[in-house]
């Protein structure tokens, strides 16, 4: 049976640092759905579908990676779906306490469903959609950090 695993987040906007994490995923895993997961509290740069056309655009080449959105507790999508895993970056250990929580309460909700951290590349350690947002909002360049189709669209989004 296909190894199926979900790479969940918010994406506002994707990252070299999420892309990185997918590709590596395709080693280990058959197939990973990036999941674009909605959040009520979150206010957004890119609404659901800027951020699904961004993600699209980077994993275009990647036969093996689907991208989808849900708005419902992540585990009932993975339990649905099937998956065995749901991948996490970790950049740093201040990434680790919110990640360590909800991983365990993940696994309270589906105890078959396991999470698999990575640690970023040395090259994006410091990537974090929020300063993508920042760094874009006061003008600076974001070359080697997002896709150049990201860099363009979030210049024309802070054009406007
Ligand atoms: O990129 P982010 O914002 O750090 O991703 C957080 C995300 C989307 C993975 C998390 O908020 C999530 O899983 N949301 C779906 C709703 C859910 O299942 N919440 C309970 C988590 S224990």
């Amino acid at each position: 049976m296909a190894k199926l695993a979900i790479y969940p987040g918010s994406f506002d906007p994707v990252t070299l640092g999420h892309v990185d994490i997918v590709k590596r995923s395709l080693t280990i895993f058959d197939e990973v759905i990036v999941l674009i997961a909605e959040s009520a509290q979150k206010k957004s740069l890119f609404n659901v579908g800027e951020r699904r056309e961004l993600l699209q655009e980077a994993f275009k080449k990647e036969k093996r990676v689907t991208l989808d959105t849900w708005k419902g507790l992540l585990m009932d999508y993975a339990a649905q779906k099937k998956a065995c895993a749901i991948i996490r970056g970790l950049r740093a250990v201040s990434d680790f306490e919110y990640e360590f929580q909800m991983a365990a309460m993940n696994k309270r909700l589906n105890r078959k469903i396991d999470t698999f951290f990575m640690m970023t590349s040395e090259d994006y350690y410091f990537v974090s959609s929020h300063l993508v947002r920042e760094v874009a909002k006061l003008g600076g360049a974001l070359k080697n950090i997002v896709p150049p189709h990201v860099e363009k669209k979030l210049k024309e989004k802070f054009r406007q």
